[in-house]
């Protein structure tokens, strides 16, 4: 190469650092958050008809929590977060919300507990972008609002009657009624045919494939598309013999898919954090535990039985079946149970719920179903062994 253009490329170079160097300068002279500081100041000399308040010095404001181990500068851009009379202000200059709870702000003092423990995001970030994120490897950034609600359990070991945790309750009923905890384990109830829910929100954005995920890297992003279509987002390499996703897609609403992924987060929450440890004045026990149900019936005592060990993930509704099962002998799907009381007797059918079932490969050949049926011994009593296989028998349809 003729040595003009090495002086040109040379040249060049220094002209792009000069220039990267200078845009830096510029940013720590004059970083985002100051403006919106001074803006602040000079709605509030507004607001309080106090002219002195726009002469405020700015600074970078912080909430330092060494105990959560958490540094938070929301405040050097949120500056009126707790200054009642910001209410109609419009971000980032507003008041916080007070969800409509009676003494939500002095419950909950922001000097104290700060805000990324219930909102998540970059605390130390003084950039918006960074702030709020997403930015790339970090896998906790700004909660969306209706997902804020997954982060109580952080504080609050009850959320079953805690007001503004509403959707959690909504969410959980929704839990239970798929029959979730038949494939997955949470807190050591529920199986292992599927992950550990408390732990989902704790893994890394890096131990999710996104390879077939559009939009954001984040594990948020990730678990909406998944209950959204978990055979698309878990393909699987059919080649090699590893099958898609063996979780039921269950035409979740978008509104459904955003109370489960908090809820999800919210298992996470509850575990005792170490990144961020809460001291224990800032949790809230638990209301005593609801009154035993009463039943009317075996039958109705096994129905909730039913529920409660997820059966119905992976049986269908009222055992009616219809959940997908390759390779599966009968219809590629999990056999439905109305009809058990016409083949086993009641003590065959809790050996089969004790002892559990794996389906071998099917006479055509090919790979085992990927959904087997777990042995419950460890889990279930005697008492409702018997109730759920009363129920069972009165799955049978009367002629
Ligand atoms: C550099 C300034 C800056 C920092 C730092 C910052 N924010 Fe913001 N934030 C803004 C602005 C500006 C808005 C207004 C909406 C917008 O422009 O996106 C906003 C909006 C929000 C909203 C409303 C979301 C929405 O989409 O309407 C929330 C919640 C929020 N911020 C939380 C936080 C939290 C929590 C932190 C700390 C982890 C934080 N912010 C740090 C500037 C900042
Ligand atoms: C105890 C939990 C909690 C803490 C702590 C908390 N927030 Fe919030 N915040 C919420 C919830 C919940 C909402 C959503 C309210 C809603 O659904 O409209 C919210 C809403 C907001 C909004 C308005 C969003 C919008 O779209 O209107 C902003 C901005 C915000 N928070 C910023 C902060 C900042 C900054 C801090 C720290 C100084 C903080 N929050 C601390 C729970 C919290
Ligand atoms: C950092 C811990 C923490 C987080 C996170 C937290 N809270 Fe609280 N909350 C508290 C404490 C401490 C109290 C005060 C309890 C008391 O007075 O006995 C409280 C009180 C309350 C109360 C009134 C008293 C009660 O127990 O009914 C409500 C309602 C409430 N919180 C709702 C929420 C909601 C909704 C969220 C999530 C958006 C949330 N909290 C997140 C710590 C927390
Ligand atoms: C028939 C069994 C089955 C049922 C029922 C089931 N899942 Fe799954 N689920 C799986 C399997 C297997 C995986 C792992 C493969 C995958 O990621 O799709 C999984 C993955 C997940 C993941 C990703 C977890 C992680 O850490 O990677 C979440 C979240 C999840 N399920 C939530 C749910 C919820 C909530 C329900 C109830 C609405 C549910 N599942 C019902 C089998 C099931
Ligand atoms: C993770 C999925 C899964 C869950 C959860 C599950 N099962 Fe099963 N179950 C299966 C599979 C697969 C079979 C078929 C096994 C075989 O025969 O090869 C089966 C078979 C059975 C059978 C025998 C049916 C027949 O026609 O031979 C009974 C009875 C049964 N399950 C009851 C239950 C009950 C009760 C529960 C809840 C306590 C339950 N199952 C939960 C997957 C599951």
């Amino acid at each position: 190469m003729k040595r003009s253009v090495w002086n040109w490329l040379f040249l060049l170079s220094s002209f792009s650092l000069g220039l990267m160097f200078g845009v830096q300068m510029w940013q720590e002279l004059f970083p985002e958050w100051r403006g919106y500081q001074a803006e602040y100041y000079r709605r509030l000399a507004q607001v309080t008809g106090d002219p002195s308040k726009a002469n405020t010095p700015i600074k970078v404001q912080q909430i330092h929590l060494p105990e959560m181990k958490r540094v938070d500068r929301c405040i050097s851009c949120h500056v009126g977060i707790d200054n009642p009379k910001m209410k109609d202000q419009p971000q980032p200059f507003r008041t916080h919300p007070d969800l409509g709870i009676h003494g939500f702000l002095e419950k909950h003092p922001f000097g104290e507990i700060g805000c990324t423990v219930c909102h998540q995001g970059q605390g130390p970030a003084t950039t918006k972008l960074h702030a709020h994120g997403p930015v790339p490897h970090w896998g906790e950034p700004l909660l969306q609002k209706q997902l804020i609600v997954g982060t109580c359990a952080t504080c609050h070991q009850n959320t079953d009657s805690l007001k503004g945790a509403e959707r959690l309750v909504s969410a959980r009923a929704l839990f239970l009624e798929k029959g979730c905890i038949g494939c997955h384990n949470l807190h050591g109830k529920g199986m292992l045919v599927g992950p550990e829910l408390a732990e989902t929100w704790g893994k890394s954005v890096d131990q999710f494939d996104f390879r077939y995920v559009h939009g954001e890297e984040t594990v948020t992003n990730w678990a909406v598309k998944h209950f959204k279509d978990p055979q698309a987002v878990v393909p699987g390499y059919p080649a090699l013999g590893i099958p898609e996703s063996s979780m039921p897609n269950y035409g979740l609403t978008d509104d459904e898919i955003q109370q489960l992924t908090a809820l999800v987060l919210s298992f996470y929450s509850e575990e005792e954090s170490e990144e961020h440890p809460i001291p224990s004045r800032f949790k809230v026990a638990g209301s005593q535990k609801p009154p035993e149900p009463v039943y009317n019936s075996k039958v109705e005592q096994g129905a909730a039985i039913f529920q409660k060990y997820g059966c119905i993930g992976c049986h269908g509704p009222q055992g009616r079946g219809g959940i997908g099962n390759k390779n599966m002998d009968m219809g590629e799907e999990v056999p439905p149970l109305v009809y058990v009381a016409e083949g086993y007797s009641k003590e065959e059918l809790k050996e089969i719920i004790r002892e559990g079932r794996y389906p071998g490969r099917s006479e055509r050949g090919g790979a085992a179903p990927p959904l087997w049926m777990p042995s419950w011994k460890e889990k279930i009593s005697a008492d409702e062994l018997d109730a759920l296989v009363e129920y069972l028998y009165s799955l049978f349809p009367a002629l």
